[in-house]
């Protein structure tokens, strides 16, 4: 899908979209459409809802144009986005080749929204379908704006983030391993300027990385801890870590999970292409921010050397931790790379995202991802970021009573709790692992990773969550 941008709509647009808010009168939009414009508003219940269309064929002369009325509500930037999202949905696969969307007199920020819900909604991954029957297979092509494009190269970049996170959690887990994983994203990254570091598993040996190993060993895929560093700030500014957990397939390990819907676990690697598509975004748009993306890779499988319950290793830290459940892996994959990036890089700030818990999915559906915190600016800082953009958060509690239930009688600690709280418990995990006067969030995205029905600015399958909230919110409080 190519956007491009025109100062003026062209005379001969076959098919023409118009924002309308909810409060608009539809007079004047199309020259000689006033009457059958409100007609067929009338007829169809539109009335510029946000994310509504009204399509509609209006005659000229010996011609048809087709105009799409696409509602924005209020008028704020998000309902642009969806707006944007609800023309591709409308025309992705209808025919139409080319569209035009008169946006004249919008604002430069709404319109570039616009465009991003177009881009997002458009993408697809049809790789290995073969067979798909003519009518089915993407036919726009491109999407002209009329408008200010002032603010678009921000947003396509970010879109572009969101692109390389989806494909991520698209791949199958037989094409997408730890290094396969680092191998696509170095190619989607290659030229951008990234501080590339690419940890082996003699290096993670070396480095004492014993829980992330741990879980990768019975597989027969190496593990590889990925770093992308973006200086976009003087080398005194302060650093902001961003970890994912990269689990490329989980299948629990020994406690392995049942077979129904076990395929959903290749996309247990969403933490992971969120910061990858993060990463891409900020040094696309060049943000003026020092970020490291640090990403832990691994596949949890049960053979012959798999770790079993009961075993107790110790991790980078050197804190021991009893594995009592190896599907409890994502933390201990999580807790090495947070001490590698707090000993190598000494940020100010971490941020993690995981898709964690099943729990967490149980307390919030997939409305909202968990966020976990402490420190109450930067929990307010990623709430604003996430209310922004529309990768929605809602706060959990930590405290000293559920740290408490995960103390071990023979370690420092087990890596699962009781069954209240699992969430939580899983948070507390993490945060045993962060150096004082670091100010730590942890983003528990296992319901958000997937969709299994269409949005307003994605298709069912992979959302890309995360890219923009964490985006957002490095513009907002790590830049200038
Ligand atoms: N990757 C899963 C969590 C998950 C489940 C994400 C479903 C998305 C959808 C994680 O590794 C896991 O297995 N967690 C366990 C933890 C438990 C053993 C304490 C869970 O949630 O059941
Ligand atoms: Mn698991
Ligand atoms: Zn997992």
């Amino acid at each position: 899908m190519q956007i491009a941008f025109a100062a003026d709509r062209p005379a001969d647009a076959t098919v023409l979209a118009l924002a309308v808010r909810n409060d608009a009168a539809l007079t004047g939009l199309v020259d000689g459409a006033d009457a059958l414009l409100a007609g067929a508003a009338a007829g169809q219940r539109f009335a510029g809802e946000a994310g509504s269309v009204l399509d509609v064929f209006v005659p000229q002369g010996d011609k048809v144009q087709r105009v799409l009325l696409l509602g924005v509500g209020a008028g704020d930037d998000a309902a642009f986005e969806r707006a944007g999202g609800a023309l591709a949905a409308r025309l992705l696969t209808s025919g139409v080749t080319a569209a035009v969307a008169d946006l004249s007199g919008v604002e430069p920020l709404a319109t570039a929204r616009f465009a991003a819900g177009v881009a997002q909604r458009a993408w697809r991954f049809d790789e290995y379908r073969t067979k798909l029957p003519e009518k089915q297979k993407p036919t726009l092509a491109r999407v002209t704006i009329v408008g200010d494009d002032a603010e678009w190269a921000g947003r396509d970049a970010v879109s572009q983030g969101l692109a390389l996170a989806r494909l991520l959690a698209t791949l199958p887990p037989n094409i997408l391993y730890p290094e396969s994983f680092v191998d696509r994203v170095l190619q989607a990254v290659d030229g951008l300027g990234l501080e590339v570091t690419v940890l082996g598993e003699q290096e993670l040996t070396e480095l004492g990385a014993g829980a992330l190993l741990g879980v990768s060993q019975g597989s027969r895929r190496e593990a590889r801890v990925l770093a992308l560093k973006w200086n976009g700030a003087g080398a005194d500014a302060p650093l902001t870590a961003l970890v994912g957990k990269g689990v490329t397939f989980d299948t629990g390990g020994i406690s392995i999970k049942p077979a129904a819907g076990m395929e959903d676990m290749k996309w247990d690697m969403g933490g992971a292409a969120a910061v990858a598509g993060a990463m891409l975004s900020l040094a696309t748009r060049k943000a003026k921010a020092n970020v490291i993306g640090v990403m832990g890779l691994v596949e949890n499988m049960p053979d012959g050397n798999a770790q079993r319950p009961g075993d107790v290793v110790t991790s980078m830290s050197g804190q021991t931790i009893e594995v009592i459940n190896t599907d409890a892996e994502g933390r201990l994959v999580l807790c090495d790379c947070i001490t590698w990036v707090q000993n190598t890089h000494k940020p100010v700030r971490i941020v993690d995202l995981a898709t964690l818990t099943g729990a967490m999915i149980v307390a919030l559906g997939n409305e909202y991802g968990g966020l976990f915190s402490n420190d109450d600016a930067l929990a307010e800082q990623l709430l604003a970021a996430g209310r922004e953009t529309g990768d929605k958060l809602w706060r959990f509690p930590l405290a000293d009573g559920y740290d408490k239930l995960i103390d071990s009688p023979i370690a420092d600690m087990k890596n699962v709790g009781p069954r209240g709280a699992g969430s939580i418990t899983a948070a507390q995990f993490l945060q045993r692992f962060v150096d004082d006067g670091v100010a730590w969030a942890h983003l528990d995205i296992a319901g958000m990773v997937w969709a299994d029905k269409d949005g307003a600015t994605w298709g069912k399958g992979a959302t890309g969550y995360g890219v923009r909230v964490l985006d957002r919110f490095v513009a907002d409080v790590c830049e200038g």
